[in-house]
């Protein structure tokens, strides 16, 4: 196995609790990472089996291609981490064994932590994505929230027309400023359409175009906060975006489809 460690906290908590706060989030939060390893080595298997629930086993044996594999299992073992992190923030109750809790996909894509031992009780909402050798999820208590990982590309240049408005290129070259490369802010702001999409629970995923930049904040060197308007509705999602290594790291809650869990251990 590498040196990298399997699972890390993608943030101090302090760089946390500073996004939470600009993001307006009031839920426990965390967002966690992955690299992909390679599954040639019995031991490296068998220690992430340790860490799968049978299903997920099961949905793993069948999943023939490397990359998938890895990809799938790199997501889920980050999903599973941050849920962890989360409910040990909001202090409900015993941590359930990793192989008690399995990471599914809903229908239409999504996906969602469901328990398959013990007591019921709430479980954070996820959210996972891959790129280029890492997987990064986040999970939050009692709200949707979506993230994306995108690798710094060229093809965005190529693609700016299908994702995004003149003025929002304008605005984005913008913030990154004059040293950055114009794939950089591109690349940030279809990570941040990315999060959006897959944070709002709707019945099939919102178009790039229905996403609109209206407003940007940068509160720290390296840190904006984007703010989208989605469809005919105009609702706003406060967006986090950065850059880490050579890649777009966007995420987000929406505080607006935040789901009923008083009384089941979420501190609001
Ligand atoms: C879903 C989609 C947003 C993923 O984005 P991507 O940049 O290609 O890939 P990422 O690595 O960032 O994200 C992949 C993860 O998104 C999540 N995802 C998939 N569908 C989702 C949805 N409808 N809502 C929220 N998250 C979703 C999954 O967790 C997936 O990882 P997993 O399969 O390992 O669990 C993108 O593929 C898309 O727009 N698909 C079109 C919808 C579609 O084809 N649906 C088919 C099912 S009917």
């Amino acid at each position: 196995m590498s040196h990298t460690p399997l699972i890390q906290d993608h943030f101090s908590a302090p760089e946390l609790a500073g996004w939470q706060h600009r993001l307006g989030v009031a839920h426990p939060m965390a967002v966690s990472r992955s690299p992909l390893v390679s599954l040639d080595h019995p031991a490296v298997v068998a220690e992430l089996a340790a860490r799968l629930s049978p299903p997920e086993l099961a949905r793993l044996r069948d999943l023939t291609l490397v990359k998938r594999r890895q990809e799938w299992l790199a997501g889920r073992l980050a999903a599973k981490h941050a849920a962890c992190r989360v409910l040990r923030q909001a202090a409900a109750g015993p941590e359930p064994a990793w192989p008690e809790i399995a990471v599914i996909n809903q229908p239409a894509g999504r996906p969602a932590l469901t328990l398959l031992a013990g007591s019921p009780r709430l479980l954070p909402q996820i959210s996972i994505s891959h790129s280029h050798g890492w997987a990064v999820a986040m999970a939050v208590m009692g709200a949707p929230c979506g993230i994306d990982l995108q690798r710094i590309s060229a093809k965005t240049l190529k693609l700016r027309e299908r994702f995004c408005l003149l003025r929002e290129q304008e605005e984005v070259t913008r913030l990154t400023g004059a040293q950055a490369s114009p794939e950089q802010g591109l690349t940030l702001l279809w990570a941040a359409k990315e999060a959006v999409r897959k944070g709002v629970v709707k019945e099939a995923l919102p178009g790039f175009l229905a996403m609109e930049l209206v407003e940007v904040h940068c509160p720290a060197a390296g840190q904006w906060v984007l703010i989208l308007t989605l469809g005919a509705s105009g609702a706003r999602h406060a967006v986090a975006a950065t850059f880490w290594r050579d890649f777009a790291l966007a995420f987000t809650v929406d505080e607006q489809g935040c789901l009923d869990c008083r009384g089941l251990g979420c501190r609001l």
